[in-house]
């Protein structure tokens, strides 16, 4: 083969190559378009319909038998971010822009013993029940400005069905805890790490 050859393949190669790059990168971009957040004309967000096809990243669990019988939050937190978030934060490790966090609260069956464990065929535990409520974070640095980049919403904690939209929460009731609290960018990403980071 002689030089000229291999130098014309060899440029071939670097074409292909960065078109494909390219082709992906718009991909990506696309799909963090396609799942981004949608708005009331007020300024609210609406609630996402599809959100258990998203990724699980985990579920901490806060039973009342834990916590003084008074658990703020005493169902299984299932936590999901949508795919392209997902991806984009494995790639980058930062969240993207239009990232959304979205938290289920889940009760657990009712209990038999005091501490609300009872026994199924796996043991004695906590076994999931009624899905009991949905807290938001969404990342839009310009919108949210004032907390560190991040809304958050409350879309009701009980039963479906739940608020359709929900207006951003004030820092005090969300934000200001996230900020002193969270692992990085707002975000308690320490609880997700198995999942989010596995390689
Ligand atoms: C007193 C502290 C505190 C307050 C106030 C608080 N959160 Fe959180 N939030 C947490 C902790 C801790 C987690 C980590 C997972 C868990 O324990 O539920 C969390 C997790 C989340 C998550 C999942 C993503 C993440 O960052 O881990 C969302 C979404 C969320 N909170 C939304 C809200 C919303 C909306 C409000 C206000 C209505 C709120 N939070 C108020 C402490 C708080």
């Amino acid at each position: 083969m002689n030089g000229k050859h291999t130098r014309g393949i060899a440029a071939t190669l670097v074409l292909g190559s960065a078109l494909i790059l390219g082709l992906n990168g718009g991909t990506r971009a696309e799909s963090m378009r396609a799942s981004a957040p949608q708005w009331t004309a007020d300024g609210q967000l609406i609630l996402p319909d599809d959100y258990h096809r998203w990724v699980f990243l985990g579920s901490p669990l806060t039973p009342n038998a834990l916590n003084g019988g008074e658990a703020g939050f005493p169902e299984y937190h299932n936590v999901y971010v949508h795919p392209a978030a997902f991806d984009a934060y494995r790639r980058t490790g930062q969240w993207p822009e239009g990232t959304i966090l979205l938290k289920e609260l889940q009760r657990t069956l009712d209990g038999r013993a005091s501490d609300g464990s009872r026994v199924e065929a796996s043991g004695r535990g906590y076994f999931p029940g009624q899905r009991n409520g949905i807290d938001i974070a969404v990342k839009d640095s310009k919108r949210f400005a004032d907390t560190n980049g991040w809304g958050f919403f409350n879309f009701g904690h009980h039963a479906p069905p739940y608020a359709r939209s929900a207006a951003a929460a004030p820092k005090a009731s969300c934000a200001g805890c996230h900020e002193q609290n969270a692992t990085a960018d707002m975000v308690f990403s320490r609880f997700y790490a198995p999942i989010l980071e596995a390689r």
